[in-house]
Order: structure tokens, then C-alpha cells, then sequence
């Protein structure tokens, strides 16, 4: 069939036709190579027109002609168009709203017994007392003979020891997890001369069934003060003086006879849990009036003679307290063991 005019005019309305229903620059390319390509509706009939009647040329060519002239014009308009929207597009979809809030920034805690243990340890610093800390591996050496606790003494049976698996030539485990931050009083007088003042926070392990007022593991503030002079009374107003700052003026404490070997006399602390008389609660959630928080006492003669230092001269107090327990009456927590269970709740909650 030969092209006639009205083919080139079916052909451009039916491209254009095409042509509106593009809508990305993609669709244009490829209305572009459909119609204007090499292979494209127009291209072939320009190409036929070798096989046209001599007298038909002139006038097809020139339609043909100006449809493709009008066709790439529509192109250009249509191009320019759809550039113009993906720009917009783009700037809608990708541009940055500064005056948009931010993402919240989740922020980080510190662990209840961390903020105890600097409270407490800055407490002790403000009355003069250095912080010092200590191996968590310990020598049986420290953590028992020194402290006036010589192997197969009952005594030892007031700590329930982990004990690790190594035996020396005489058959002795000579390590442990340190059952107290005790053995830092005989590491530092070791290597100190009189006066020290000192604390040691530190964390501390026992064999142990957990529950709710044990724990297997724990932390311990120890303190220790050796000087011409010192007497128990000093070591009671260091601790009521630990006390008020830590608990207020309204808390109660209470000293009472306590046995440790490496002091003597012994006592222990307790801090009130009366019952608040308008609401009938208690800080701590448990049947009792009191709880115990540390043991202390005046070091004992032997433990100084241990590490050189002459009794005759010079003597001390010492005291170890329980840091969960402080944390758990400030902030009246009754299981010890909501500490290391990590539940986001209550590390929250501090
Ligand atoms: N180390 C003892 C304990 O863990 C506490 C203590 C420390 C007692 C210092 C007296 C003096 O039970």
C-alpha cells in the first residue's frame, strides 16, 4: 500500500494521542523511539517514499515532514514538562525541613548500684577519706589469714566462698572471689604507713542461693582509718555522720555487738524501716524494723601486727557495707535481686 497524506496525518494524531498519556521521562523515551526512532511510525513512512508515484512525492514529504517537525516539537514541550515535574518531585520528596523536630536521642542511665557507690564513696571523700579499689581475684592470704582467719578456722564459715580451681604444692587453693572488700584493709597497710583514711568500693562474690536479700554477687564499701588515737568513737560519728548525709536527718540508725575476726570489738549497723505513721508504709517492703547494712569494728591487734604496723602505737576502725542493701533503703527496692535481672523498667526508674 502506498502512504497517502492521511497516513501521515493518522499517524502524527495517533503519536500524539500516545504522547499524552506519557508521564515519566522514561514513557517519553521510549514514545520518542517508537515514533521518531529509526524504526519509528514516521521514519518508515519517510523511508517508503522512494516507492511513491513520482507526482506524489513532493506533497507527502512536505506532510511528512511537517509532522515530524511538529512531532519533535511536542517532544521538546512534553520533555521540558516532565523535567520540570520530577524536579519538583525530587525537591518535595528529598529536601530537609529544618524547623521538623529531631529523632529523640535515647539516653543512657547509670546502673542504680553505680550512682550508690559514687554517692557513698563521695560522701566518705568529702570527710577525708581516699578511694582506692582491688582485685576481684584475690589470695586466700587477704581475704582470710590476714584478717585473723587462719585456714580451717570456724570463722571461715561466716563467708561462703567460691574458690578457684587451682592447688598449690601443698594442696591448698590459694585463690578466691573475694568474699568482702576486706582484704584491701591488709593491701593497703601493707604497703602505707600510719595515718590512712581510706575507702575501697568493690565487688564482692559469695556461694549462695539467691533470693530476695542475697544476691551471689554484690557490692561492698569498705573504709578504713589507722592513726595514734582512734577510737570507737570515732568510728561511730564517721558512720552516723555516712548515714544522715545518705538517709536525712530523720532516719534512725543502731548499733549492736556483732563478731568479725579481724576486729574487735565488733559491731553492726541498721538503718530504721519503721512504718510511716500517715501512710503505713515502710522504705523497705519487709516485715522488720530495722536492717542491717554494714559491720564494723576496731581492727584487730593481730590483723596490725600482720602487716607490721605496732598495736601498741597505733589503732583503727574499720567498717564494710552492703551497697544494694543502702540502695534498696534509699530508694525502697525489696528484691536485691531486680539489680542484675536487667529489666529496663527498673533501670528506668533511677
Ligand atoms: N567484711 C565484713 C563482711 O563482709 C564486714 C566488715 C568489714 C566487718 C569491716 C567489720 C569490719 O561481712
Amino acid at each position: 500500500m502506498q502512504p497517502q497524506t492521511d497516513v501521515v496525518e493518522r499517524t502524527t494524531d495517533e503519536a500524539l494521542e500516545r504522547l499524552k498519556a506519557v508521564s515519566d521521562l522514561d514513557g517519553l523515551e521510549e514514545w520518542r523511539v517508537s515514533t521518531l526512532g529509526r524504526n519509528g511510525a514516521l521514519t518508515q513512512i519517510l523511508r517508503s517514499l522512494g516507492s511513491v508515484p513520482k507526482e506524489e512525492r513532493p506533497r507527502l514529504g512536505a506532510a511528512a515532514n511537517r509532522a515530524k517537525t511538529v512531532l519533535e516539537q511536542h517532544l521538546a514541550e512534553r520533555e521540558q514538562e516532565l523535567k520540570t515535574a520530577h524536579l519538583a518531585d525530587v525537591v518535595e520528596r528529598e529536601s530537609i525541613d529544618v524547623t521538623l523536630p529531631g529523632w529523640p536521642v535515647p539516653q543512657g542511665r547509670l546502673h542504680p548500684t553505680t550512682r550508690m557507690l559514687r554517692e557513698t564513696t563521695s560522701v566518705f571523700a568529702s570527710m577525708g577519706f581516699q578511694v582506692e579499689e582491688g582485685p576481684e581475684i584475690e589470695l586466700d592470704r587477704y581475704n582470710f589469714d590476714l584478717l585473723n582467719i587462719p585456714k580451717d578456722h570456724p570463722a571461715r564459715d561466716m563467708w561462703d566462698t567460691l574458690w578457684i580451681d587451682r592447688v598449690d604444692e601443698q594442696g591448698n587453693r590459694p585463690m578466691l572471689l573475694r568474699t568482702h572488700t576486706s582484704p584491701m584493709q591488709a593491701r593497703i597497710m601493707e604497703k602505707t604507713s600510719p595515718p590512712v583514711r581510706v575507702v575501697v568500693p568493690g565487688k564482692c562474690y559469695r556461694y549462695e542461693a539467691t533470693d530476695a536479700t542475697h544476691e551471689w554477687h554484690f557490692h561492698q564499701v569498705e573504709g578504713l582509718a589507722v592513726d595514734k588515737g582512734i577510737t570507737f568513737a570515732d568510728l561511730k560519728g564517721t558512720l552516723y555522720e555516712f548515714a544522715r548525709r545518705t538517709f536525712g536527718e530523720d532516719r534512725q540508725i543502731r548499733f549492736r555487738c556483732d563478731f568479725f575476726p579481724f576486729v574487735e570489738p565488733g559491731v553492726d549497723m541498721s538503718i530504721s524501716n519503721f512504718k510511716d505513721p500517715k501512710t503505713g508504709k515502710r522504705p523497705i517492703n519487709r516485715d522488720e524494723d530495722w536492717i542491717e547494712i554494714l559491720g564494723a569494728g576496731m581492727v584487730h591487734p593481730s590483723v596490725l601486727e600482720g602487716v607490721g604496723y605496732d598495736p601498741s602505737v597505733y589503732t583503727g576502725f574499720a567498717f564494710g557495707m552492703g551497697v544494694e542493701r543502702i540502695a534498696m533503703l534509699k530508694y525502697g527496692i525489696d528484691d536485691i535481686r531486680l539489680f542484675y535481672s536487667n529489666d529496663v523498667r527498673f533501670l528506668q526508674q533511677v
